[in-house]
């Protein structure tokens, strides 16, 4: 059946809500919502905006209590896309609450209002203290979904999702490893939506490490770009886990793969506004495509292993891609499969000097617990929890979202890691 609000039997569902106005919006993407409410005639509305299939991909959980409860529950928790809240304080009041709020929230969430003051002067000083919307009660659905449809789907809203492209410096230093366990911890430690596409389609492995086996996926998307939209992309991803999808390769060899510089770029586009997090796993190729990919992702990973080759390549990717965009942070770098017996090694102190580079995490070589993840499609994570490279892919998801350092005092972070490179 589709939207209730129509024809449910429910009492709330004949309030006569303009069906033209909620017939005019576009699915909501895969973002995360939570409501803070103070009364059942705010929740209501929002619990039942959850229940609309435009709501079908997006996540939202309505708690009770205002302002001061979402605060004390983001002090320890990740916050989603959009918090909504509901305040029945006076606008000064509001104001001081809100700075509780601010403490605590990620600059990446969208806050929306719900508030009892009709008030002009209140909005103002909301909307310029970065609230992104504020409604007065009472609220009805079709109010609900407008305003997150104006946040996430209409054409002036920001857009959603970030890319990061993933990119190894020498074939098989581990990067799609990298690019696949961080995507899983991104999806997990903040329950925030990811797409992974794995751009390597003759070999690509992200459907082994995913133990997935889709009959579509990112051929059909990039063989068929002019149909490229939101629904067609939804009906290519495989889910993964709760809050992961994948865009898997081909894998097979019957024809070659020879694109375009923009051949990638619809799919892209179109991830990008259908989901917070786009993970590119690159292949170690050169070409115009893979160049341009990486030139517009929002952030570039390196994954590198300490060799002379290793450290040529890197060094020339890491030039390369600042010289394509001068007014972007420098490439992130990671140095993976450490620690090899009786491998000699360039110490991260000399591979990273001439990169000018912190190295963002040093992952030992351990075969036993990658080689058992990736032969049983699991991540390492769900292998061995404690295993300081899940550690790793951790603090590597809090930095490429922007949340910085984990909450939670941690032992292997940054700070660990400098104090590491000091000793070496
Ligand atoms: N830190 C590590 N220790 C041991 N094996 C690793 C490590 N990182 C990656 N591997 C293994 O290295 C191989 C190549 O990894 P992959 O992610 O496919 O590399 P790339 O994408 O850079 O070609 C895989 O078998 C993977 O399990
Ligand atoms: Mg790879």
């Amino acid at each position: 059946m589709d939207a209730g609000f129509k024809h449910s039997g429910d009492p709330d569902a004949v309030m006569g809500e303009p069906s033209a106005e909620m017939d005019a919006l576009r699915p909501i993407p895969r973002i995360s919502i939570q409501a803070f409410c103070e009364t059942e005639a705010v929740a209501r509305p929002i619990e039942r905006a959850g229940e609309d299939r435009r709501m079908a991909k997006a996540h939202l959980r309505v708690h009770m209590g205002g302002v001061r409860a979402a605060a004390e529950h983001y002090a320890s928790a990740p916050t989603p896309n959009l918090v909504i809240l509901e305040s029945r304080y006076a606008p000064g009041e509001l104001m001081t609450e809100l700075e509780a709020l601010a403490e605590v929230c990620d600059p990446g969430s969208k806050v929306v209002v719900i508030g009892h003051y009709n008030d002009v002067a209140l909005y103002r000083d909301l909307i310029r203290n970065g609230i992104s919307e504020y409604l007065v009660a009472p609220v009805a659905l079709a109010d609900i979904m407008g305003v997150i449809s104006s946040l996430f789907v209409a054409p002036d809203a920001e857009p959603l999702g970030r890319s990061l492209a993933f990119v190894g410096a020498k074939g098989g230093v581990g990067s799609s490893t990298i690019a696949h366990n961080v995507s899983w911890a991104i999806s997990k430690l903040f329950s925030s939506d990811v797409v992974v596409a794995d751009l390597d389609l003759p070999f690509g492995t992200a459907n082994i490490n995913f133990d997935q086996d889709p009959a579509q996926g990112i051929a059909e998307a990039i063989f068929s770009a002019d149909r490229m939209d939101d629904v067609f992309l939804d009906r290519l991803l495989s889910k993964c886990a709760d809050h992961l999808s994948l865009l898997a390769a081909p894998s097979i060899l019957d024809r070659t793969y020879d694109f375009d510089a923009d051949a990638f770029s619809a799919l892209i586009e179109t991830a990008q506004r259908g989901s917070p997090i786009v993970t590119l796993d690159v292949p170690h190729v050169w070409n115009d495509w893979t160049r341009q990919v990486l030139a517009r992702a929002d952030e570039i990973v390196i994954t590198a292993t300490p060799d002379l080759a290793n450290l040529r390549n890197a060094k020339n990717l890491v030039d390369t891609l600042k010289r394509l965009r001068p007014n972007d942070r420098a490439p992130r770098l990671v140095l993976n499969q450490l620690q090899i017996p009786k491998r000699p090694e360039i110490s991260p102190q000399e591979f990273t000097d001439p990169l000018e580079l912190e190295p963002l995490a040093m992952i030992d070589f351990d075969p036993a617990i990658f080689g058992a993840a990736a032969n049983n499609g699991r991540m390492i994570a769900e292998t061995d929890a404690k295993h300081p490279a899940a550690e790793a892919f951790s603090q590597i998801a809090h930095v490429l979202t922007g949340r910085g350092e984990a909450k939670r005092p941690k032992k292997t972070g940054l700070l660990g890691l400098k104090d590491l490179l000091r000793r070496k």
